[in-house]
């Protein structure tokens, strides 16, 4: 694959530029990195940046804010983070410090974390409005409402502390919703990498193996590429399939056995996110071919209403009657279809919505409805399609031969201004397409 991809200065530039727009010139916004957290006693999860800091900034190190002021004659962006220690650094891979943060971020200053008590009253002081995600971080809550109270403390100095606080999700979310050229390369990336991942699976699957053996082909090639999971990759052999968040990928694949594999790489920070449900045979049985020939065709429906201008719950809808009508053909639903669909039978074997917007995280922010209604999709965003019928294996009230299967199949879309683009294009997708390349690699 090409040279890592690199996000230009001038994109977070833009982006926190937008927002202080929207926030306008009383106000001041404050993000906080995300915490380290122990994984064992002294050793950590691998630490990722909170999204929030992470599109507007980039920076990748714990204890650190950003304070956006809006308008502010001494500039208006500030970052804190920890200051450079060479005896910590020995221990735990270099730091940018205040003083390479400003060149290297493009922000206009920047102090050590250590003196953020200090200087953020001052920072605080004048601004009528605080944009700050409430409840995210109970620590840092605290510590915010103890800096307004600083400034609320000197009040007969004539300080004017603020009395608007507001949730920094309204103007941010809704930011991040419609994706920038420059985002757009990078999920590209990670939709190219977790093809590459998916196919080396589907080539790799015999009966026999366990289901962590497929994980560590997916998982090899994120890392190969300098990605890692995006998510707890979800490899389910046979009835696993049925379990929609399984994670345990430790059970032996069966001689005719669907896997469903439910996996996307995060590049730089930006997820994609595949499902594909193969037989380990590399030949569907007739009754699986039928399910899967179902999920696809409700894929083909949901894609075919991804267009600019309609409500984004058609998606949804699409799917829920392709797979209905379906059900019904095959005989694992009964009745008409307008009562099936009235009484939503459907989702006793689809449980889950058809789809999420997706980005710097898999499921991703923005509101879904606006005043009670189903917003309108438009250039721009990027969500998933994923259908899936789920038929368990002690579902008695189903003929025998369907029990235990379980399919997925999921892809990334872009909306166009006039249409959408499958990100995750160039992966065998349906059955015939599937058989076609497995038999190409065994
Ligand atoms: N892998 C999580 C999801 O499909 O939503
Ligand atoms: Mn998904
Ligand atoms: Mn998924």
């Amino acid at each position: 694959m090409a040279a890592q991809l690199k996000m230009p200065a001038a994109a977070y530039a833009r982006r926190r530029r937008q927002l202080m727009r929207m926030a306008g010139d009383e106000a001041i916004v404050v993000v906080p990195a995300a915490p380290e957290r122990v994984r064992s006693r002294d050793t950590h999860y691998p630490y990722r940046q909170d999204s929030d800091l992470l599109y507007l900034t980039g920076f990748p190190e714990p204890e650190a804010v950003l304070v956006l002021i809006p308008g502010r004659m001494h500039g208006e962006t500030v970052l804190f983070c920890r200051e450079r220690d060479p005896a910590r650094e020995a221990w735990d891979g270099p730091r940018v410090g205040p003083e390479g943060a400003g060149e290297a971020y493009g922000v206009d200053d920047a102090y050590p974390i250590d003196d953020l008590d200090e200087i953020l009253p001052g920072l605080l002081e004048g601004r009528r409005r605080v944009y700050y995600h409430f409840g995210r971080d109970v620590e840092f809550d605290l510590k915010l409402i103890g800096w307004v109270n600083r400034v609320r403390a000197m009040m007969k100095m004539g300080n004017r502390p603020p009395h608007e606080f507001l949730e920094l999700g309204h103007l941010l979310d809704e930011q991040r919703l419609f994706k920038d050229r420059d985002e757009l390369r990078f999920m590209r990336r990670a939709a190219k990498i977790s093809v590459e991942a998916h196919a080396a699976a589907m080539r790799a699957v015999r009966p026999g193996m366990h289901e962590h053996e497929l994980q560590a082909e997916l998982e090899y090639a994120f890392r190969r590429h300098g990605a890692e999971p995006a998510y707890a990759s979800i490899v389910g052999a046979g009835a696993n399939g049925c379990v929609l968040h399984y994670v345990a990928n430790n059970a032996p694949i069966g001689d005719s056995d669907l896997v469903l594999v439910d996996a996307g790489a995060e590049y730089r920070g930006y997820a994609a996110d595949i499902t594909r449900t193969f037989p380990a045979s590399g030949r569907y049985t007739k009754e699986q071919r039928a399910l899967h020939d179902l999920v696809h065709g409700a894929q083909r429906q949901s894609l075919a209403r991804s267009m600019p201008g309609n409500p984004y719950a058609e998606v949804h809808q699409a799917a829920v009657e392709t797979l209905t009508e379906g059900l019904l053909r095959l005989g694992l639903l009964k009745g008409k279809l307008e009562q099936r669909l009235a009484d939503e039978s459907c989702r006793r074997f689809y449980p889950h919505k058809t789809g999420h917007w997706i980005g710097l995280d898999v499921h991703d922010v923005g509101d879904y409805r606006i005043d009670g209604e189903s917003r309108l999709i438009e250039p721009g965003m990027v969500f998933t399609i994923e259908p899936g019928l789920y038929v368990r294996p002690d579902d008695t009230s189903v003929a025998a031969k369907w029990r235990g299967i379980g399919i997925r199949i999921e892809d990334d879309v872009l909306v166009t201004r006039d249409g959408h683009e499958v990100l995750t294009e160039g992966l065998a997708r349906s059955a015939e397409e599937t058989e076609a390349f497995m038999a190409g690699h065994r």
